[in-house]
């Protein structure tokens, strides 16, 4: 079944996948093409509409990215967001200038005042705030368009040429920040390109498990399971597609929190699947005595998981192709395109160079956290599972601060044990997105019965977000916080001090590591 498509064209901006989420959201398909495709192949697509992204450039840099001008002459509405508005703008006989000053250039929320009778801005109320980062300015609007917007800083925050369906804004409207950004994509989708809704997370399934099924052929597959929502999700939809050609290993890092390995062992051999549970936690541990700066020990178990898959590969033979549960999120934060590092997510940046697999599959490298947990649902995954918090891949790893021992990891078992289960019994899980505690390398001094202590701070981290990539640290009322800080203290050893991590993302990051 083919679907209108909306195309969403690539200029380098940072927000393009979102934007992109943003019109699947409203029901509409689409795809992310680099700003460099030829016309003939976007033509071939049939869109009903293009979104012009924003981008670093202006568009007179030397460098700067061009669309063939033809692409207006197709009869397809068009979107510009920022950079993407300024290039309309400049192609279409426009004037656009540096901001020589403050005037002009504008960043951040800013109160805007919206032209309502302009269908992008239908229904919606005159004024809000929108996320504004531009630094170039319209000088000079191309003819045909007409302003619809402004800021008090600025008179042409938004154009408009109804008539050939031309909508350009400086602001983001794809961000949270943006009030009804997502309104005003519905509208240019629905009431601009005559969108009818015809696409849905299930129509995402059926596409993915035909594209899985056109790669694997009769090939084998393996998979990293590590019983969280993304691989688990992703093993429903390769079981979905492949069925028995698939294996999936769970390798048991001794990185796990407490009971878990028993758990994921539990929940999943009795799924319809080959399913092998990997006992290595030895090797690991082993690989990452003595190893304290956290990008190296992320390295150190990529790699290893990788030779661990690697090896289960050759006991079942020829084995074709790895897949990967890796998200939108872990592409972005290891660095994508000309995204600084933040973290090597295990399954992406800490790759080793070398990999002995014909290729890897990432079929939800696309989408977010939420859409991950849709598709699960429409796969038919118990809510338990699709709803259950991240865990990273290098496990406590990176929740044990500087070099880890057996020892260390088993006291952290322990305390984060009590710190989920007291959360949970206050029911404050159903408001917290992810929630796990960390022990430091500081050791402080204590007293307990008659004696001094001489042990280790450990601390509760609590976040609330919807993407993970921007969150906020919990309020947790103070009473649930100091029955979790007197039972940690009394039931674990070698812990005397609980502190609570006030810092949200960014500028702090929701892992400590
Ligand atoms: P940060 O610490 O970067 O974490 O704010 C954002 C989210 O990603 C999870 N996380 C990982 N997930 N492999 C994963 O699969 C990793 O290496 C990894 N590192 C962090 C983290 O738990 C949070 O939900």
């Amino acid at each position: 079944m083919s679907h209108q498509t909306v195309i969403v064209l690539d200029f380098g901006g940072q927000y393009n996948q979102l934007i992109a989420r943003r019109v699947r959201e409203c029901g509409v398909y689409c795809e992310v093409k680099p700003y460099t495709t030829s016309l003939e192949t976007l033509k071939d697509m049939e869109p009903i509409g293009f979104i012009f992204t924003g981008g670093p450039n202006s568009v007179y840099d030397e460098k700067a990215p061009h669309v063939d001008p033809a692409i207006f002459e197709l009869g397809v509405p068009v979107l510009g967001i920022c950079y993407g508005c300024q290039l309309m703008a400049h192609t279409l006989g426009g004037r656009v200038t540096a901001a020589q000053d403050d005037t002009a250039r504008e960043y951040g929320k800013t109160e805007t005042y919206y032209d309502t009778a302009c269908k992008l801005f239908k229904g919606l109320p005159a004024e809000g705030v929108s996320w504004m980062s531009h630094g170039d300015y319209m000088e000079k609007v191309p003819t045909g368009f007409t302003l619809v917007a402004h800021s008090d800083n600025c008179p042409n925050v938004a154009i408009a040429d109804e008539i050939r369906g031309f909508y350009g804004v400086q602001f983001h409207p794809e961000v949270n920040h943006t009030q009804h950004g997502t309104d005003m994509i519905h509208n240019f989708l629905y009431e601009v390109c005559g969108a009818v809704g015809d696409w849905s997370m299930g129509d995402y399934k059926n596409t993915a498990i035909r594209a899985i099924r056109e790669k694997v052929g009769d090939g084998k597959v393996l998979l990293a399971l590590s019983g969280g929502v993304d691989s688990s999700v992703a093993a429903a939809l390769l079981a979905e597609a492949v069925g028995n050609q698939l294996t999936c290993v769970f390798v048991d890092h001794g990185l796990m929190r407490k009971n878990e390995g028993d758990e994921v062992e539990a929940a999943f051999s009795k799924w319809d699947i080959n399913f092998v549970r990997v006992d290595a936690e030895t090797r690991f541990l082993l690989k990452l005595a003595g190893v304290a700066e956290p990008e190296h020990k992320r390295k150190i178990i990529g790699e290893e998981f990788i030779r661990v898959f690697e090896e289960e590969a050759k006991k079942i033979g020829r084995v074709d192709y790895l897949v990967q549960g890796t998200i939108y999120p872990d592409v972005i934060e290891s660095g994508a395109g000309d995204a600084a590092v933040i973290k090597s997510h295990h399954n992406v940046g800490g790759l080793p160079d070398y990999v002995d697999f014909k290729e890897i599959i990432e079929p939800l490298r696309l989408l977010f956290k939420d859409e991950v947990r849709q598709l699960g649902r429409e796969l038919g995954l118990p809510e338990y599972l699709v709803m259950r918090q991240p865990f990273p891949g290098p496990g406590l790893a990176i929740r044990v601060i500087g070099d880890l021992t057996k020892e260390k990891l088993d006291t952290l078992r322990d305390a984060d044990a009590i710190y989920r289960e007291e959360i949970a019994a206050a029911g404050e899980d159903k408001s917290i997105n992810q929630y796990f505690a960390v022990l430091t390398n500081t050791r402080s001094v204590g007293v307990m019965g008659d004696g001094r202590t001489y042990d280790y701070t450990l601390a509760l981290r609590a976040v609330t977000t919807s993407d993970f990539m921007t969150a906020d640290w919990a309020r947790i009322p103070y009473d649930v916080l100091d029955r979790i800080s007197t039972r940690i203290v009394n039931e674990v050893p070698g812990i005397n001090r609980i502190v609570y991590d006030i810092t949200s993302k960014p500028p702090a990051t929701i892992e400590w590591e």
